[in-house]
Parts: structure tokens; sequence; C-alpha cells
């Protein structure tokens, strides 16, 4: 199968030399490449700024902004079979970048935001995608929860909820422990290291649970 793999953080510009940013490592959607490239599938990377080495195998497009990562998404998501989106890309990005670095003046500072497109949420209705759909879900409460509605609302196959509040898993730890919720079931994916999470999601894609999405 060819599947697309979103990860990392993404950077959004304030001025020339500052960014606003999050505390994702990507080390979760490196793992998924690495285990859907070993499975044998055709894969390509689109990641923000990480530490981490590219996997053996895998196509990869480097991004800076939720903005660019959109674009890259919507220019090679049409001709996949699976969609992973484990990126966590910024909700806001500044309103405004001046091509000036801002300089220090008053006490306080205030930044407009504006809200980013939501790359996943448009996966289905605006880039027409009819393939397999992971997403996930960063919560901090009422994860299944929140975790289904996702799922409902960004019409995915599969989302993989992390509680990220617990410093032990998520984030840039090694480790993960997710709720999985399918359309028709819940699972839970008890504390294991990323790779494994990573192998259980890819053997999902391939499973018996085509799209029914309209
Ligand atoms: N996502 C995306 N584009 C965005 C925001 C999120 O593709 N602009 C994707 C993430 O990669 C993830 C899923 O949507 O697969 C859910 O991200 P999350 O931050 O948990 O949810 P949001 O829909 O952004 O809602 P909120 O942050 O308010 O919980
Ligand atoms: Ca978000």
């Amino acid at each position: 199968m060819k599947v697309l793999i979103t990860a990392g953080p993404t950077r959004e510009p304030i001025d020339p030399v500052r960014y606003l940013t999050n505390r994702s490592s990507g080390k979760m959607g490196y793992a998924i490449a690495n285990a859907a490239a070993h499975a044998g599938h055709q894969v390509l990377l689109i990641s923000g700024p990480t530490a981490l080495d590219v996997p053996e195998g895998v196509d990869f497009l480097q991004i800076e902004s939720a903005e660019e990562m959109y674009q890259a998404v919507a220019d090679y998501l049409p001709r996949m079979d699976a969609g992973i989106f484990a990126a966590a890309v910024a909700d806001y990005t500044p309103a405004v970048v001046p091509e000036q670095k801002i300089k220090k003046s008053d006490d306080s500072l205030t930044l407009k935001l504006v809200k980013t497109k939501d790359i996943l949420g448009s996966a289905r209705e605006i880039m027409g995608f009819r393939g397999f759909l992971v997403g996930f879900a960063a919560e901090t409460e009422n994860v299944e929860e929140n975790a289904k509605l996702k799922l409902q609302k960004k019409g995915c196959d599969l989302v993989v909820a992390n509680d990220v509040s617990r410093r032990d898993i998520g984030f840039d730890s090694s480790d993960n422990e997710a709720i999985l919720v399918f359309r028709d079931r819940t699972e839970l994916f008890e504390k294991a290291p990323k790779h494994d999470l990573a192998m259980y999601i890819v053997s999902m894609i391939g499973g018996a649970g085509v799209t029914t999405f309209k």
C-alpha cells in the first residue's frame, strides 16, 4: 500500500527569528513510518522539524508551518491508500508576520493568532480521500469521549487517543499507552514502546476495515 504519514510539531513564524511550536518529538510518527516500511508499504513521511533520523526506505518531505504541511498533504494524499496523521499541528498561527524582527518596547506584547486549517479534517471532503484514515487525539481529559467525537467529525477509520497529561507516555517519551477508537469498537493498548504501538497501527491499515465513508 501507499501510506502517507504526518509527524512532528509545526513551527509557526512570529517574525524572522521567532516561532510558536509544541512539545511533539516526532517519535510516534517516525516509529509508524519505520514500521510501515518494514511491513513492505511505500511510505511518504511529511514532517515538521525533529531531532530524529529519517527511517530507511522512506520518502521524506520536511515542512515547517501548518500551512506548508497542509499543502504537502493536499498534493500527495489523493494518490495514497492510507493516511496516518500523527503530527502535532499548531491550531493557531500568528495573523501577520512582520518582515523585520519585533523590537522590545512596551511591558507587554499581544500576538493575534488565527486558526490553521485542519489537515486531517480536510482529508475526506476537501481532498476527496477514500483510503484508510487514521487520526490521533491528544487529550488531557475525557480521552475516549473526545476521541469518538474526533473520529466522527474527521471521518476517520481509527483514532489513536493519548492522555498527554501523563508524563510517562506521549510527547517526548519512548513509550505510549493509547485508546484505539474504531467505528465499531474501542480497544486499550497498554503501555509499551512506541515501536510496538506503531506496528499494531500499521497492522490495522491493511486489515478488513476498508473504509465505508460516504
Ligand atoms: N490535525 C491536523 N491539522 C490540524 C490540527 C490537527 O491534521 N490543524 C490532526 C492531528 O494530526 C491529529 C488530529 O487532527 O491526528 C487531532 O489533533 P488534536 O490536536 O488532538 O485535535 P484538534 O482537532 O486539533 O482539537 P483540539 O486540539 O482542540 O483537541
Ligand atoms: Ca489541536
